[in-house]
């Protein structure tokens, strides 16, 4: 069984190799499915020097359906690897999917943990938490549920991300109440395989939060600067003024978690992204102590079905790492100094108008003002000094559509253009706009407009 799914998905990925591969909005430096659609970032670690991403696939189609985990290799998070699947949905508590999870190291052993997704005939869901195990960091061992759903939530209970604190594993899972609230469940184990839970950390109606969405998913909680910063996807919460503008949302609370009794005091929830395509982010923490954070640069909405890529046999794709730090009560996300070896052609900017279709600019203003930078005739970044907007062209119906935040000054951009892809950093990572957006492969112009002066440096990425 398990060999007959893994053939058949590599026979997908051979019959439309060539297909993807010569789709004009291919990515030059971003991870993506070798076919079909690709969904949230899993399984983030560095195991003896390498670095590895697995991803959630569904390599038969590019919509959603029984994932598989993909997984790249790395030794510098720049130039990767195609490793061989690493999880297929093939076991009676995983046939409808090896949904979202996290990998820890433990006695030179790489596990994972992920859920198993079961949809019963009756449209009823199953869900367990699992584990594989690998010696090597490329061939999984399954090793089943080890943790079955507690009765107090839903069978919307998944995502579980991992971490030890002294010699004890603690596990937090994205879950929902019976009276459907979404919150962080959080348990912990002496040995990674028998759990207990501890409790419930923050959530829709708790620790002073109001009603706050139906479903928490993909839940992280990380040490960062001294602080316990709880990263979450709430499902459920509705646009209001500039934020939760997109169908479901992506941020986080900083606060400090006590493990005995359990408490977590919290303050209120920051979005991570201000664009449109952020969704499910995942850190780790790299040999170097750094927390590196990447996320699906796409989000499940009706939007999915009508990206261009989809005639092409592919779907969406990670956005690129990003080193977090917290300044100030805020978390900043920078791109991480590797991304420097892909720079090529360094070009100081003085026109208004020149041509960039994979590139990476850095503009330091000089001085605040007005300004708008057109991108290839499909994307705009407009600043009228209190407020930045990005606009695009909607998928489906080709009308502007536009994501603003609200700035009391702009003094440095940092800009990742990809052939779809914008990511922009905004004073050394305060905030970040990510985005798709499907310019024609012909107009490459980037042009200014307005009063601000700054100077602007650029390279090509190859
Ligand atoms: C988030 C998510 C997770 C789930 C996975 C399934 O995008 O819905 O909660 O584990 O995707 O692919």
């Amino acid at each position: 069984m398990t060999e007959i799914l893994i053939q058949k998905a590599y026979k997908e990925v051979k019959k439309y190799r060539n297909m993807v591969k010569n789709d004009p909005y291919r990515l030059n430096y971003h991870l993506m499915p070798p076919v079909g659609l690709l969904n949230d970032p899993n399984g983030l670690i560095q195991f003896k020097g390498v670095y590895h991403v697995f991803y959630q696939w569904n390599p038969f189609e590019t919509a959603h359906g029984a994932k598989f985990w993909g997984h790249y290799t790395s030794e510098d998070m720049v130039y990767w690897r195609e490793e061989p699947i690493a999880l297929a949905p093939d076991e009676w508590y995983d046939q409808n999917g090896c949904y979202s999870g996290s990998a820890v190291e433990e006695d030179g052993k790489l596990y994972l943990f992920y859920t198993g997704n079961v949809k019963r005939d009756d449209g009823t869901r199953e869900t367990y938490q699992c584990i594989a195990v690998s010696e090597n960091g490329i061939y999984f061992k399954k090793l089943g549920p080890v943790l079955k759903l507690p009765e107090q939530y839903t069978p919307h209970f998944r995502d579980p991300k991992v971490w030890k604190k002294g010699d004890h594993w603690y596990m937090v899972v994205g879950a929902q109440t019976l009276d459907e609230k979404g919150i962080v469940a959080l348990f912990h184990s002496n040995d990674l395989f028998h759990w207990e839970e501890a409790g419930t950390i923050a959530g829709s109606d708790m620790n002073g939060l109001k009603e706050f969405g139906y479903m928490w998913e993909c839940p992280d909680l990380i040490h960062l600067n001294g602080k316990d910063v709880l990263l979450v996807s709430p499902q459920g919460l509705n646009p209001d003024g500039d934020f939760y503008q997109n169908l479901f949302q992506s941020g986080y609370f900083i606060g400090e978690l006590d493990y005995e009794p359990l408490r977590y005091q919290h303050g209120s929830f920051t979005e991570l992204d201000r664009g449109f395509d952020f969704y499910a982010p995942q850190t780790f923490t790299d040999e170097n102590g750094r927390t590196i954070l990447y996320a699906w640069m796409g989000i499940t909405d009706e939007m999915e079905a009508h990206q261009p890529t989809v005639e092409n046999g592919w779907v969406h794709a990670l956005t690129i790492p990003r080193e977090l730090e917290l300044q100030g009560g805020k978390v900043f996300q920078k791109p991480v100094e590797e991304l420097k070896k892909l720079r090529k052609d360094q070009a100081l900017v003085k026109n208004n108008e020149f041509e960039a279709v994979s590139a990476e600019l850095i503009l330091d203003f000089k001085k605040n003002g007005p300004f708008k930078i057109t991108f290839r005739n499909e994307a705009s970044l407009s600043y009228d000094t209190a407020k930045l907007t990005l606009k695009r062209r909607n998928l489906k119906t080709g009308e502007a559509e536009s994501r603003t935040c609200k700035l009391a000054s702009v003094s440095k951009l940092h800009i990742f253009m990809d052939h779809s892809s914008l990511e922009i950093f905004i004073n050394d990572g305060e905030e970040v706009f990510t985005a798709r957006y499907f310019p024609d492969s012909e107009n490459v112009i980037v042009s200014f407009e307005g009063e601000a002066e700054f100077t602007l440096i650029k390279w090509d990425l190859g």
